[in-house]
């Protein structure tokens, strides 16, 4: 989490570094500052709060420069408060550093500086790293590209930093481990940094992703060096970005989250745009395509991913056992990397990650790679850490997701997802022909299908003008409905601080119905298909201990009408697809009561939208 920004040029640094730092609030948004080079002064800013909140403390002060730094953190060490704010300067003053990522041994490094003489004055590990740079310099008398590649030797952890030197306005070190970093090559001999490319699309298309363990040497009007913490030299690669601006702008929407949730009927045709085709029934996914031996012979699938796409790979659960007859285990990445998995060769792992750089999902593919399983990225950020890591993939297509509570992300999980559960069942034959036809057709109809249920919107709205002052909340589902109501739960909680849990609606009895009573609102998911009757049934329960029922229903339902106090209506789908369409009401539902409840939507408290610690 953290995101960094830098510039150096001819243009104002400080416009850029603000512009690039409200682009990456999502990293994390509890304290910001920047630091700027002119005439020999070194200025730093930083405080408590939201970039806004810096920008107001910088207020009528001079942002003169044209070389800066800019940080925007999500706290690890220390609470955020101004002094932990980065950038953070070295002892001598002449050093200025931001930092995303953690420094596992920071305390022994900071011990040996102690004794040494360092003073520090915050309790972030960023601090020490930048006082270590600083004690190599000085004492190795080394210049500060080659002070940084011996500080990182000794350095465990994941970093992507940036460091300034106040007696040198030409040039800027960076470097990355574990944490992403990115770097605009400009038009006019100037180069921009940042956590990812939305600071640096505006500017230029040319970029260069550093490697885990590189360091690159920036220097105004000149070239690009870049060498590994090993000290071999590597050729910048440079790619040119896809990414449209406009896709990062709010569009008319209040919340980028309104504006994701009625994206979805694009994001999901984006989704499955070429891949599937209509007249012969068939699905078409290179990365399964690529490897057909090893999905034709997998015993196993592991699916390994966090949030909301660890639901999203619920619901692949459903669909590869069904579909496909593989059988699936669904694992929270973090524990799954600490856990000594039995993982073989004939096993398949399936990473999902919007981001495509979340800490534990990433270690859970190092080690699965390391033992011999087969790797599969589901990611949606193009050239994300994951991405790269992993043997084949599908992109997600759901262009740039910006609030935090994931919405199109996971529509585009799913629907990837079923393609590659339909693909695979049609290569081992375990789906009828017919069967096949059918849910290929139900995909194509399944972004007018969302367009429909987003008309719901007004029947949410009354429904969350009710219900915004419940202290807790339940969501009920069975079968691929399960984890929808997990997902609803969790969309709720995220962003508008209410208590909500998400359960397997015949497992309400085992616990979860002790609390029911008529203040607890509880969402049911009771669409037409396998386990209509039974839900009925659960919701009948729930009826006889005066609980309150919200029922997202299948169009034309009469008889969860009698009995629900309200129903959102969805259009019918087949069971598989039910996920794409029961989710939207619930994301709406979560957009309401947050807004009601005068809760910042996009950026919820203690969240970040990627979570590059573990
Ligand atoms: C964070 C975000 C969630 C997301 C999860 C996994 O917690 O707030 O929205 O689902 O990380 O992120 P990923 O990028 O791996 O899907």
């Amino acid at each position: 989490m953290c995101g960094i920004v830098g510039y150096i040029g001819e243009k104002d640094a400080y416009p850029i570094l603000m512009k690039g730092l409200k682009r990456l609030e999502y990293r994390g948004y509890d304290s910001a500052g920047v630091a700027l080079l002119h005439d020999g002064e070194l200025n730093l800013y930083k405080c408590k709060g939201k970039v806004s909140d810096l920008e107001n403390h910088v207020a009528n002060q001079s942002t003169h420069g044209n070389i800066g730094i800019g940080h925007t953190r999500w706290a690890t060490h220390g609470p955020p408060n101004d002094v932990n704010a980065h950038p953070h300067l070295s002892g001598d003053g002449k050093l200025a550093m931001i930092h995303n990522g953690i420094i596992e041994n920071y305390a022994p490094l900071k011990e040996e500086l102690t004794k040494r003489g360092h003073v520090f004055k915050s309790d972030t590990d960023t601090e020490v790293l930048t006082h270590l740079i600083e004690d190599i310099r000085n004492n190795a008398n080394v210049n500060l590209f080659e002070a940084v590649r011996i500080a990182l030797n000794e350095v465990v952890g994941a970093y992507a930093i940036v460091v300034m030197d106040k007696n040198n306005p030409e040039q800027l070190i960076v470097a990355k481990k574990s944490s992403p970093l990115v770097i605009g090559i400009g038009s006019e001999g100037d180069f921009f940094v940042a956590s990812d490319a939305t600071p640096i699309i505006e500017y230029t298309k040319n970029v260069v992703y550093l490697e885990d363990e590189e360091v690159a040497m920036i220097n105004r009007n000149a070239d690009l060096k870049i060498v590994t913490i090993q000290n071999q030299e590597k050729t910048p690669y440079i790619q040119e970005l896809e990414m449209q601006l406009e896709a990062l702008e709010k569009g008319g929407y209040d919340y980028f989250m309104l504006k994701e949730i009625y994206e979805q009927p694009r994001s999901v045709r984006d989704c499955f745009r070429g891949r599937m085709n209509l007249t012969k029934g068939m699905v078409r996914m290179s990365g399964i395509d690529t490897h057909e031996e090893k999905w034709m012979n997998a015993k196993r699938i592991i699916i390994v991913a966090c949030g909301t796409s660890w639901h999203a790979g619920l619901v692949a659960e459903y669909l590869f056992e069904d579909l496909a007859r593989i059988p699936v285990e669904v694992e929270y990445a973090s524990e799954f990397r600490y856990r000594n998995p039995i993982i073989n060769d004939d096993d398949i792992v399936i990473a999902i990650s919007q981001s495509g750089e979340t800490a534990d999902t990433l270690a859970a593919i190092k080690l699965a790679k390391e033992k011999g399983a087969h790797i599969f990225g589901v990611c949606n950020v193009v050239g994300s850490t994951i991405s790269r890591e992993t043997d084949s993939g599908s992109y997600t297509h759901a262009g740039p997701e910006i609030g935090v509570a994931s919405t199109k992300a996971f529509t585009a999980q799913v629907t990837v997802l079923t393609l590659m559960a339909l693909a695979v069942a049609e290569k081992k034959g375990t789906i009828k022909q017919e069967r096949l036809h059918r849910l290929i057709a139900e995909i194509n109809s399944i972004p007018d299908k969302i367009e429909l249920a987003l008309k719901s919107n007004d029947i949410v709205e009354t429904i969350a003008e009710i219900y915004k002052d419940a202290s807790n909340a339940l969501y009920l589902g069975r079968g691929y409905s399960f984890p929808v109501a997990l997902e609803g739960a969790l969309k709720l909680k995220e962003i508008s601080y209410i208590h909500a849990e998400g359960y397997p609606a015949a497992e309400m009895k085992h616990g979860p119905i002790a609390l029911i009573d008529e203040e607890m609102p509880v969402f049911v998911i009771a669409t037409h298909g396998h386990s209509y009757e039974k839900v009925v049934s659960n919701i009948e329960e729930v009826k006889a201990r005066k609980g309150k029922i919200i029922a997202i229903v299948t169009a034309g339902d009469t008889h969860v009408k009698k009995i629900a106090d309200h129903v959102i209506e969805i259009p019918k789908s087949d069971d598989v697809l039910v996920p794409l369409l029961s989710v939207i009401p619930l994301q709406l539902l979560s957009y309401h009561i947050a807004v009601m409840r005068g809760c910042n939507v996009d950026q919820p408290r203690n969240l970040a939208k990627s979570v590059t610690v573990e």
